[in-house]
């Protein structure tokens, strides 16, 4: 299913909170998978290993939940018993605030020139079936991450370049297309429709078990 194909056919979405700036976490609100107030902690990990189609170390996940919200004992016991808060993510430990892709604001507001500038990044990419894509590889998504982390000199943490690494490459993982020559790329296009849109291509939807929202 191409991009347009899944904006088409897809129904209402549900609105996401300015705090959530996780771009695939905002699609699973959008699309009615996580609630944007909290959320269980198995039911995030599960969602998210659905999505992937793929075992994943659900253990990995749930770690990542259970300090999203503040590295103090607090917010940890709070989400650890009562859950990951989606819209209370910003501000937090995880919060890279301008040191990653600048794709999203602090207000939630998709930023169309940090897209022009990731696909600066990206190179035609030869379908299966014929003709050519835009896309990044891993080498390409590296090097947008090293230039992220570059631009954010002044302001950025050491861990903010780790951190990438669970982003950004693990999105390559969940939704990347095989190119005709076995090149695993992000599609310019697919990331765009789920940065703005907040919305997952046809076949990640699929994993998950159909569109949620408005029904
Ligand atoms: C419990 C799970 C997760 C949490 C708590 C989480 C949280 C976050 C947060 C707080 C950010 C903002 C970072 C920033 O300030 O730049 C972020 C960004 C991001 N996340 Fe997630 N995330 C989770 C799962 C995932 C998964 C499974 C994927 C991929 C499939 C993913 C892909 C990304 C990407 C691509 C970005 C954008 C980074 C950038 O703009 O440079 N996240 N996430």
């Amino acid at each position: 299913m191409s991009a347009q194909a899944t904006l088409a056919d897809a129904p209402n979405q549900l609105d996401v909170s300015p705090g959530n700036p996780c771009p695939f976490l905002r699609a699973l609100v959008a699309g009615g998978w996580l609630n944007d107030e909290v959320e269980p902690l198995g039911k995030v990990r599960d969602t998210i290993v659905r999505a992937s189609g793929r075992p994943l170390p659900g253990a990995v996940i749930v770690a990542i939940a259970v300090i999203a919200n503040g590295l103090t004992p607090a917010p940890m016991l709070r989400n650890a018993r009562k859950g990951l808060r989606l819209s209370a993510l910003r501000g937090g430990p995880l919060d890279k605030r301008s040191s990653g892709s600048r794709l999203i604001d602090a207000n939630g507001q998709f930023q169309a020139p940090e897209l022009d500038r990731l696909a600066s990044f990206a190179s035609p990419k030869p379908l299966p079936l014929g003709g050519h894509e835009l896309g990044l590889n891993l080498p390409q998504i590296t090097a947008m991450m090293d230039a992220n982390f570059a631009r954010a000199r002044s302001t950025r943490r050491r861990v903010d370049r780790a951190m990438m690494n669970a982003e950004w490459p693990v999105l390559l993982k969940f939704m990347g297309k095989d190119a005709a020559d076995g090149t695993r790329y992000l599609c310019v296009e697919e990331v765009q429709v789920l940065v703005r849109d907040r919305r997952l291509p046809g076949r990640v939807v699929e994993r998950l078990g159909g569109e949620r929202a408005g029904g």
